[in-house]
């Protein structure tokens, strides 16, 4: 009897085993919103957002209280995410790449994308790219790793908007956004299929791709990686008819209304294909509110400044973590990164690390176990990074040292005199030292000088500071290799006179 117990086991045994190797490997679903500050969600406390589809992620899965974006502005910080490095090491600084730009991301940085295409993965980007165009689409993501793109391939207020219309019936865009360059185009891998965007349209144009390619890749069962960095909610905002009008909060809370619905359609496509017990689901933001833009501009909740700064709200983001029945609920206060996204993709799904210096560690850890952080500390580099300065903070454990602060435009307008423009340069020595925990504003500097103890910890942080600096190689600048004109992307490229004439 006790051996056909064991041979019994033996094959229950078995049949655990060939379970355990023949599950496939994990999907990922990456959102990552536009200029969307702490304070946005309803789940990180904003009274009049709709958001129910985030909300409920957040509430069934893992939502942050301490996570980082890399730069306080879009491109660099996109960089970042999608290689595991901060973007001095990609080049992809200072500020932002624009339609004619030259440079981009260059070809030999590995994303996400090119991580996982070696395990058979299907890749599909949609939405706000911003990592480069160039000459006959030499920076588009079909040239880095994704198979499929549908999107806008920079900032949609990167081109005239004043007589687009952003919310029906027929509400023209807040403002002119830029003039002088071509409307924006929505391309589909490197073919421009619309020119200027239909914005009403868009949001219904990605739930479709995205329902699209879940869609096959599970009938294949091939796992997938779907990126979707949203147009929402960067300025001008806009919203089609499902959530035009819907919000308390005006034109901002419809755009972030459209984004949720969006998401709550991608969760429905997941659960109904079958695949949403074996896909992790993470959405943050690019960097900090747009405080310049007043109601029509994101909040950053109690945490200082906005976009275009180095203090919290530039660069302090809402970010969550969801995975059907693998994931707890639950909220950590453990320090993670978008520079941590590709180290843990890869962990999860048993990818190789490409062979370069990466910024990123695993945070498997924290999300399957609530368990700590493998970071040590987060670097704050400003919009325009450069050799001479370096870093402008550093943050270790709850401290913060600030080494430079200076306000931005895009901080303009809110009663702080240090988030405005008009706050220029200023060097802290020593630097301005906060407690995050006690003073997540920042507001309150510690002395330091003749504590001991907080003598120690400065100590300590410049040690850190000069150890990653001494290990920075900076590489060259896309951003200042500049612009030109014929590199705009032009639906009819022979066409006069431009950019006028980019109109199909
Ligand atoms: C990519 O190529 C450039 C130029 O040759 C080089 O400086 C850089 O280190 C390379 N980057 C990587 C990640 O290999
Ligand atoms: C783009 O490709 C076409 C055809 O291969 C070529 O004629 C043209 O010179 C290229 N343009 C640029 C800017 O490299
Ligand atoms: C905007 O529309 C008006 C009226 O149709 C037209 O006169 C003007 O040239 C348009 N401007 C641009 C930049 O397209």
């Amino acid at each position: 009897e006790s051996e056909v117990w064991t041979l019994l086991r033996l094959f229950f045994f078995n049949i655990l085993l060939l379970h355990t190797c023949s599950a496939s490997p994990p999907n990922f679903v990456l959102l990552f919103a536009d200029d969307l500050g702490f304070g946005d969600l309803g789940c990180y406390g904003h009274p009049s957002s709709l958001t129910p589809n985030l909300d409920r992620l957040a509430e069934d899965g893992l939502r942050f209280t301490d996570f980082y974006c890399t730069s306080p502005v879009c491109s660099p910080s996109r960089a970042s995410l999608l290689t595991g490095r901060y973007q001095t090491r990609s080049g992809v600084y200072p500020g932002v790449l624009y339609p004619g730009s030259k440079g981009g991301l260059p070809l030999n940085e590995t994303t996400i994308a090119e991580v996982l295409k070696p395990l058979g993965y299907a890749t599909a980007a949609m939405g706000k790219w911003h990592l480069g165009v160039g000459a006959n689409g030499t920076f588009l993501p079909t040239k880095q790793g994704f198979d499929h793109y549908l999107g806008i391939p920079y900032s949609h207020d990167m081109g005239p908007c004043h007589n687009l219309t952003c919310f029906p019936p027929d509400v023209k865009c807040f403002g002119n956004c830029d003039v002088g360059v071509v409307t924006v185009p929505l391309m589909h891998n490197e073919v421009i299929k619309q020119q200027p965007v239909n914005f009403l349209d868009l949001e219904r144009a990605y739930s479709d791709f995205a329902t699209d390619f879940i869609t096959a890749s599970a009938k294949k069962k091939q796992p997938f990686f779907l990126y979707y960095p949203s147009h929402h909610t960067h300025y001008p905002q806009y919203a089609g008819p499902g959530a035009a009008g819907r919000t308390l909060r005006g034109p901002f809370g419809d755009a972030l209304l459209e984004l949720d619905n969006t998401i709550g359609q991608l969760m429905i496509t997941l659960e109904k294909t079958g695949v949403i017990g074996n896909t992790l689901v993470l959405f943050t933001s690019d960097n900090g509110p747009e405080l310049m833009r007043m109601s029509r501009g994101g909040n950053a909740g109690p945490m200082r400044c906005g976009k275009g700064t180095t203090y919290e709200g530039g660069m302090r983001e809402p970010a969550i973590a969801y995975w059907k029945g693998t994931i707890g609920p639950g909220v950590t206060h453990e320090m993670a990164s978008t520079l941590d996204i590709l180290p843990t993709i890869a962990s999860l799904a048993g990818a190789k690390l490409p062979p370069v210096m990466l910024d990123g560690v695993d945070m498997t850890d924290i999300l399957l176990n609530q368990g700590q952080s493998k970071r040590e500390a987060m670097m704050f580099y400003p919009t325009d990074p450069n050799e001479m300065f370096g870093l402008f903070a550093l943050r270790l454990g709850k401290y913060k040292a600030h080494f430079y602060t200076r306000g931005a435009s895009h901080s303009g307008t809110i009663p702080d005199p240090d988030c405005s423009p008009i706050a220029a340069l200023k060097a802290h020595d020593p630097p301005l030292l906060f407690d995050l925990e006690a003073d997540p504003s920042e507001h309150y500097p510690l002395p330091s000088e003749g504590d001991p103890d907080l003598e120690a910890v400065l100590e300590r942080i410049k040690k850190i500071k000069e150890q990653f600096e001494s290990s920075m190689v900076f590489g060259e600048s896309q951003i200042s290799k500049g612009t030109d004109r014929d590199l705009e992307p032009c639906c009819n490229p022979t066409c006069s006179p431009k950019p006028s004439c980019c109109h199909c």
